[in-house]
């Protein structure tokens, strides 16, 4: 488990591995966030005893997730899959948080190179990629594809 506050700015956050009991704030964000996914309780269920997928809290309180996979193509890079805060407490530095810990993370366990996609519109999460060294490789029909070297 890890955890990030004391002594950081803004409000404490603390990271820690998904458990059952996230399943359904994980769904209802998930499903809110990412309506294109077709059977969203089945998809984050699976990736979230699957894959890499941490949980951000504030008092206690659900905040966040970050989900991260391996990529099929080429086993030192990581694909971050999944990112999100509860609409209500966004623009308080919790994505940062959840963005840097899974950096930190990747990196801690091996990984060399990291890549994310987003909508090319995403201001808010293109800023974070780019304030964290991630480089616009590819665009394609509107979807950005982010690139960096751990
Ligand atoms: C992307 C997301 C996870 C960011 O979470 P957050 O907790 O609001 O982010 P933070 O509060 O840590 O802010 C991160 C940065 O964005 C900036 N930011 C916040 N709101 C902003 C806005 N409306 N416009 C531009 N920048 C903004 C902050 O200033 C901060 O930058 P700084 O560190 O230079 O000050 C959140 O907006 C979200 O859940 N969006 C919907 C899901 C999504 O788009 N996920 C990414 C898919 S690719």
């Amino acid at each position: 488990m890890c955890s990030i506050g004391a002594g950081d700015s803004g409000i404490p956050v603390r990271i820690r591995p998904v458990e059952e009991k996230d399943r359904w704030e994980v769904i209802a964000l998930g499903s809110r966030e990412f309506p294109y996914i077709e059977h969203p309780d089945a998809f984050f269920l699976e990736r979230m005893h699957r894959y890499y997928f941490f949980i951000a809290e504030v008092d206690g309180k659900f905040a966040g997730f970050i989900d991260m996979e391996p990529s099929l193509e080429d086993e030192h890079t990581a694909i971050i899959a999944g990112f999100a805060v509860r609409p209500e407490m966004r623009g308080k530095g919790i994505g940062k948080k959840l963005f840097e810990f899974a950096i930190r993370f990747l990196r801690a366990t091996g990984f060399r190179r990291a890549i994310i996609y987003s909508k090319k519109d995403n201001d808010v999460a293109n800023a974070i990629y780019k304030k964290h060294g991630f480089q616009v490789t590819k665009e394609h029909e509107g979807i950005l594809k982010w690139e960096m070297e751990l």
